[in-house]
């Protein structure tokens, strides 16, 4: 089978797997282009798998179903070893993750200082709750304990960015730069 063949053969896999709608929704169509050459980088090895999961998240951000499966055919290893490894490891994602992640503290120092109500604010915003996605795939929104700057409370961290002394007034405008 030609590469081309190849990926339109993992096209197919994936398409008709009908799962896998919010990733549809945040990352398009399943990325066959991107598995088959992650594939071949790694020689179509299972002994390479881990490495292939990862290049995988590293391109999708996660790891998608239709994508483990063609995966799975195409090494001849069992899906449930697959998800073994990938619930295993804590790095590895299975669901879709936002372009931009936020992280708003809610240790001690940033609790006391209204962060309840910067959550609120946030979670108004976003149309999601603290742990959720949105469905525009804009923002993934988790709650974390104590980013290590209490005297700037309440914090967050937006990707690798700190913003400081928010309120729930003023946390929509901070979001608004990420598109
Ligand atoms: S409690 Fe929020 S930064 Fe320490």
């Amino acid at each position: 089978m030609s590469k081309m063949e190849s990926i339109d053969k993992m096209k197919e896999i994936l398409l008709a797997g009908g799962e896998d709608t919010d990733a549809a929704r945040t990352k398009g169509a399943p990325d066959a282009q991107a598995v088959q050459e992650i594939l071949e980088r790694h020689g179509h090895k299972a002994s390479q798998i881990i490495a292939i999961l990862q290049d995988l998240q590293a391109v999708r951000h996660y790891l998608s179903g239709p994508e483990l499966r063609i995966i799975s055919r195409e090494l001849d290893v069992p899906l449930t070893r697959i998800y073994a490894i990938a619930t295993f490891y804590k790095a590895f994602r299975l669901t879709p993750r936002g372009r931009h992640e936020i992280s708003l503290c809610m240790g001690t120092a940033c609790h006391v200082r209204g962060a309840m109500r910067v959550k609120d604010a946030i979670e108004r915003e976003l149309g999601v709750k603290a742990g959720g996605t949105t469905r525009d795939g804009r923002f993934t929104f988790e709650t974390v304990r104590c980013l290590g700057c209490c005297g700037q409370a309440p914090v967050m961290m937006v990707d690798e960015e700190l913003s400081s002394k928010l309120d729930h007034l003023s946390v929509g405008k901070a979001l608004e730069k990420y598109k």
